[in-house]
């Protein structure tokens, strides 16, 4: 297993032995993950394999089984919902299929993670949305509703409700499902502007080959409940693991878990 960062670094988010069961599915059989801050990760592996549950760990969005998840050097299990709500604040989550509200305008939706935490104070909350929606390029849109928007402009609406809170870290979960190659390029260059202008760590969910290799850092590929292998992308080509190969060459389909 590769690791090309110093072990020196910090890491902002450490997964350690995390096991998670859904009925008598193993999901994660023994999860040992660090990011650190400032990179770009693309979670990888196959279909039905723990990617999601892993990083709704990170959001403790799931109830804990056995394990570690340490956001800061704080352990996340036993926390209260209040000291977690403090903690949630440092990593915003953009979810598989975008999710917004269809009966919300663009500003409402982008508003909301604010409204939830109990911000009243309109002048403030129109803004930190201006501000959101100048960084995903959908200034002026505020008023448009979701049925108004193609896709790609879906998911940069859900990536401005997941910067609202000023995050360390955004998860976004396949920000790329369902978009043309040009609007993926698109959310790959804004993903990489939040890195680089606004020094976020992010967390990429993704089975696209070409953003992976375009923006990742360092690969983290799952397999079998576990980190299977890590590293960065040339390492990832450079590899002759059957099972990375396989990932190279697309066909990710067949594996088994
Ligand atoms: N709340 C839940 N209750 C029961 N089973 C669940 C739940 N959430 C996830 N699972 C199961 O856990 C397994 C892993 O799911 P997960 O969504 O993490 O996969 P994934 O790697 O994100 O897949 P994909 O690439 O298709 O999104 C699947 O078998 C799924 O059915
Ligand atoms: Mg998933």
């Amino acid at each position: 297993m590769n690791n090309t960062l110093s072990p020196n670094l910090e890491p902002l988010i450490s997964i350690r032995g995390l096991h998670k069961h859904f009925g008598d599915a193993h999901v994660l059989r023994g999860v040992d993950l660090d990011i650190y801050r400032g990179e770009t990760v693309c979670l990888v592996g196959a279909s039905g394999g723990g990617k999601t549950v892993l990083v709704k760990h990170i959001l403790a969005l799931l109830e804990f089984e056995s394990g570690s998840v340490q956001i800061d050097g704080i352990e996340l299990s036993g926390l209260s919902e209040r000291a977690l709500s403090l903690i949630r604040k440092k990593i915003g989550m953009m979810f598989q299929n975008g999710a917004l509200f269809d009966s919300m305008s663009v500003e409402q939706n982008v508003a909301f993670p604010l409204i939830e935490r109990g911000i009243r104070d309109d002048a403030d909350l129109d803004s930190r949305v201006s501000e959101a929606l100048k960084i995903v390029r959908l200034h002026g849109k505020e008023k448009m509703m979701p049925s108004e928007l193609s896709g790609g402009m879906k998911k940069r609406v859900a990536l401005a409700r997941a910067i609202i809170d000023r995050p360390e870290c955004i998860c976004y979960d396949e920000p790329h499902a369902g978009l043309d190659p040009v609007t993926a390029d698109t959310i790959d260059k804004l993903i990489k502007c939040l890195q680089h202008d606004h020094g976020i760590t992010n967390v990429v969910i993704t089975h696209d080959l070409r953003s992976i290799f375009r923006i990742a850092d360092r690969i983290v590929f799952m397999y079998n409940g576990r980190v299977y292998w890590q590293g960065a992308c040339d390492e990832m080509h450079a590899s002759t693991d059957p099972i990375i190969t396989r990932f190279i060459a697309g066909s990710d389909g067949d594996w088994d878990n």
